[in-house]
C-alpha cells in the first residue's frame, strides 16, 4: 500500500478518535444532571470541583500558550528562499524559563490541593453516623443510633453532616456518590471514614467504583436527601416491625421459613437474622431489587424469586426451583414487608 492510498484511512481513524472523545465528553456533561462530580451538591464535592476546574483552566492556558508558541515559531522562523530555518539550541534563558515555570505551577497546584484536603476535613460537631458495609454486590446501610439496617438506599437529612463508617465483608469495593463525595475504597478488615452534607434535597446516584467481581456493575445505590421531617418519618417507618401476614402472604411466610431463607436474610421481629443478603424487613419500600438490576415491582419480584441467577449471575442467591404455586405466595409475603 502506498502512502497516498493509506492517507484517507489515517484521516478516518483520526476523525473517529476525535468523534469518540467528543462523544465521551458530551455524555459526561449530559449525565451531569443526575449525578456527577461536575454538579457538586455538598461542601466536600464543591471544594473538590473548584480544584478540578482550577487545574483544567491552568492546563488549558498552558495548552493554548505552548501550541500558540509552537505554531508561531514554525511560521515565523521557517526556512524561506534565501534564509535558513532559525534554531535556538543552547538558550540558557529559555531553558531556565521552562524549568522554573512548571515548577512554579506545580507548586501552586500542590498548595491548593493541600488546602482542599484540609478544607475537606470533618468539621467539629456532632454528626449523624451511618455504617456502610460493602457486600458482593450490594450496600448495607446501618443506622446504629436508630437501630435500623437498610440496603440499596441511603437516606440522609438535607443540610446535616453525615459521617459514613465504611467497611467491606469480602473484597475491595469503592464507595462513590459523584455529586456528594469523592471515591473511597472499602477494604476488608479496615474501618474508613468519609463525610458529606447534601445541600439540596433530592436523589443522588451512588455506586461501587472499584471492579469487585462479576456483578460490579449492579452494585448501585441511591442517596435520598430529605427534609428533617421527611427523614424523621422515614426513620420511624423503618423502625416499625413487619405486619402479621394473612392468607396467601401467611402461606408465603411459612415457605420462607421452610426454605431457610432466614439463614441469609434478616426480618426484624422474626427468627430470620442472616446477613449474607440484604435485610428484608422493609424490602418492599425499596426502589430496586438486586442493587439496581430490577425495578422493585411485584412482577419483577416474582421473576427474581423464580430465578435470581437469570438477572444477577454469580450473586449469592441461588435458584431454589420453587414450584409455580410457591412464587406467588412468596411474592405476596414479601410485598407486605414495607
Ligand atoms: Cu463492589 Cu465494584
Amino acid at each position: 500500500m502506498t502512502w497516498a492510498s493509506r492517507r484517507p484511512v489515517r484521516r478516518t481513524g483520526i476523525a473517529a478518535a476525535g468523534l469518540s472523545i467528543a462523544l465521551a465528553i458530551g455524555s459526561t456533561v449530559a449525565s451531569a444532571d443526575s449525578s456527577s462530580p461536575l454538579t457538586p451538591a455538598s461542601t466536600v464535592a464543591g471544594t473538590t470541583a473548584d480544584l478540578f476546574w482550577f487545574i483544567v483552566a491552568i492546563a488549558g492556558l498552558i495548552f493554548v500558550g505552548v501550541e500558540g508558541a509552537l505554531f508561531y515559531a514554525l511560521v515565523a522562523y521557517r526556512q524561506r528562499p534565501g534564509r535558513e530555518a532559525a534554531t535556538f539550541h543552547g538558550s540558557t534563558r529559555l531553558e531556565l524559563a521552562w524549568t522554573a515555570m512548571p515548577a512554579l505551577i506545580l507548586g501552586i497546584v500542590f498548595v491548593l490541593t493541600v488546602k482542599t484536603l484540609v478544607a475537606n476535613q470533618l468539621p467539629a460537631g456532632d454528626p449523624l453516623e451511618i455504617r456502610a458495609v460493602a457486600h458482593q454486590w450490594w450496600w448495607e446501610f446501618d443506622y446504629p443510633a436508630e437501630g435500623i439496617t437498610a440496603a440499596h438506599e441511603l437516606h440522609v437529612p438535607v443540610g446535616e453532616r453525615v459521617v459514613v463508617q465504611l467497611s467491606s465483608v469480602d473484597v475491595i469495593h469503592s464507595f462513590w456518590i459523584p455529586s456528594l463525595v469523592p471515591k473511597l475504597d472499602a477494604i476488608p478488615g479496615q474501618n474508613r471514614t468519609l463525610w458529606f452534607d447534601a445541600k439540596q434535597s433530592g436523589d443522588y446516584a451512588g455506586r461501587c467504583a472499584e471492579f469487585c467481581g462479576l456483578e460490579h456493575t449492579w452494585m448501585t445505590f441511591r442517596v435520598v436527601a430529605q427534609s428533617p421531617d421527611e427523614y424523621a418519618a422515614w426513620i420511624k417507618s423503618q423502625q416499625q416491625p413487619p405486619p402479621t401476614p394473612t392468607g396467601l402472604a401467611l402461606q408465603g411466610q411459612q415457605l420462607y421459613q421452610g426454605q431457610t431463607c432466614g439463614s441469609c436474610h434478616a426480618i426484624a421481629g422474626t427468627v430470620s437474622n442472616g446477613n449474607v443478603g440484604p435485610s428484608l424487613t422493609h424490602v418492599a419500600s425499596r426502589w430496586t431489587i438486586g442493587a439496581g438490576v430490577l425495578d422493585n415491582t411485584p412482577d419483577n419480584l416474582s421473576r427474581w424469586l423464580a430465578d435470581p441467577q437469570a438477572f444477577k449471575p454469580g450473586s449469592a442467591m441461588p435458584n431454589y426451583h420453587f414450584s409455580p404455586n410457591d412464587v406467588p405466595a412468596l411474592t405476596a409475603y414479601v410485598v407486605t414487608l414495607k
